[in-house]
């Protein structure tokens, strides 16, 4: 039914489609943003009733999402439903679900397959089926082809499937959905013709692989690239300190090659939805071929044990000025995962909270982002952000940095606090308070 295809891309190029975006999170709203912004009406689907009524009053769940842009979207054809009837409506879906890692770290897929099974009894003829979640090769072929097709339809005749990975990082000024260079890959060449049609009208420069498959490893190798190299780091950030070497100073001296180096900087562990996680998507699915991926567990046991050694670091600075972590009260600054977020998801900055609590440290936080201890699923501080006044930094017998988020005020704390443990190489000079992590 090449009629089929002719006319599903025809509706993308003219912009008459009406684009559904199924999971309203981190991805899935910079990309109903984008589509709105270029005139595309968009019908956002997810299952959580709070947020389809926020974004449905103009309002934004994620601090670096401005409600003035969810606003101004629901003024100009953007909705958001909890009802699944609707995907009928819809000339694309674009699922940006979580795939996160069960108790056993192995691929949660129920949130991916049950949307598809949601979406299922409302597919109709000249759809794109489109998954952007993070997952291992195959995920596209094994878990959403036979779904897409039970009902009768033909995936790359009548009904087209595609695999395009997310690459958003949030919080970065330089980058933003329109810049990013999308990769995808269809099932057929039909699937890919139509997937083409659908993100070039958003994005710059679309690059297409020959299948879902090599679409899917691509995200993998970036983010394995990621953790692979931050573990390298890491372990050099240890050995460097036995030498008593400063390995920002080296990283920063490194990276002034203009070839065959990037920099990569240490820290107190990985966090985010994505490079502690996705790694181990490709751990798993590996294991099916009888491999084992070596890099990815080497990196991972590194990066793990970074809040360890972060908390070794805290006890040896107390334990040179006679104090002990037991009763010491300890402020952690930064439980964001990275600079300049809101997101907790996987922050090392919890890891090392509840380190110092088990060795009966008193704890407590300050994070411009995060104003109260969210309710995490496995991890429960009754917290607010503490105020960053000489005075508070001053009652606490040491600070952690853990995240180096641009609104604190680097020079108080240097002058007010008794010790600081710094796992992000903020204070470069030597100073007998300041240990380096
Ligand atoms: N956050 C990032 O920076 C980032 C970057 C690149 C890729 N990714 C990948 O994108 C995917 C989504 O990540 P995210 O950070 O946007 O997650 P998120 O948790 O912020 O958003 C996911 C949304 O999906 C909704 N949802 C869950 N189950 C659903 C269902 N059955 N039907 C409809 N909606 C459902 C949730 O309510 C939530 O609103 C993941 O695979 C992640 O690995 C994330």
């Amino acid at each position: 039914m090449p009629q089929q295809k002719l006319a599903s891309v025809n509706k993308f190029k003219t912009r008459e489609a009406l684009i559904g975006i199924v999971g309203l999170g981190y991805v899935g709203l910079p990309l109903m943003l984008r589509y709105n912004a270029i005139g595309f009406r968009v019908l956002g689907i997810d299952i959580d009733e709070s947020k389809v009524s926020k974004l449905n009053a103009g309002q934004s769940y994620i601090e670096h999402i401005p409600a003035d842009k969810i606003a101004a979207a629901s003024q100009s054809g953007f909705e958001a439903t909890t009802d699944f009837r609707r995907v009928s409506e819809c000339d694309a879906l674009i699922l940006c679900v979580p795939t996160p890692l069960n108790k056993y770290r192995e691929p949660d897929m129920s949130f991916v397959i049950d949307t598809t099974d949601a979406l299922k009894p409302y597919l109709r003829a000249g759809q794109v089926v489109s998954l952007e979640s993070t997952t291992y090769p195959g995920t596209t072929e094994e878990e959403l082809l036979p779904r897409v097709q039970e009902g009768g339809l033909v995936v790359g005749e009548s009904i087209f499937l595609v695999y395009s990975p997310e690459r958003e990082d949030p919080g970065n000024p330089n980058f933003e959905t329109r810049t990013i260079p999308k990769v995808i890959g269809g099932h057929t060449p039909a699937c890919l013709e139509v997937g083409i049609a659908l993100y070039e009208q958003a994005i710059d420069q679309v690059v297409s692989v020959s299948s879902t498959k090599a679409a899917e490893m691509t995200k993998l190798l970036e983010n394995i690239h990621r953790a692979v190299n931050i573990g390298l780091v890491n372990e050099m950030k240890i050995v460097a300190d036995r030498m008593g070497i400063d390995i920002f100073e080296v990283v920063d001296a490194a990276a002034t090659k203009p070839f065959g180096f990037t920099a990569y900087y240490p820290g107190p562990g990985l966090g985010g939805h994505c490079i502690p996680i996705d790694p181990f998507y490709l751990t798993w699915k590996a294991r099916e071929y009888g491999l084992h991926t070596r890099f990815i567990e080497l990196s991972g046991e590194v990066n793990q044990a970074m809040p360890e050694y972060v908390l070794s670091k805290l006890m040896d600075g107390l334990n040179d000025s006679g104090k002990a972590l037991k009763g010491s009260k300890v402020l952690v600054l930064g439980i964001a995962y990275k600079k300049n977020v809101d997101d907790m998801r996987e922050s090392p900055s919890v890891e090392i909270m509840e380190l110092i609590e088990a060795k009966g440290g008193i704890v407590a936080y300050s994070d411009p982002h995060v104003p109260v201890f969210p309710k995490m699923r496995e991890h429960h501080f009754e917290l607010s952000s503490e105020a960053l006044t000489a005075d508070n930094l001053a009652s606490f017998d040491a600070v952690v940095l853990a995240t180096d988020h641009d609104k604190f005020d680097y020079e108080l704390i240097k002058q007010h606090a008794k010790l600081i443990v710094d796992s992000r190489g903020k204070y470069r000079a030597p100073a007998p308070h300041i240990i380096k992590a």
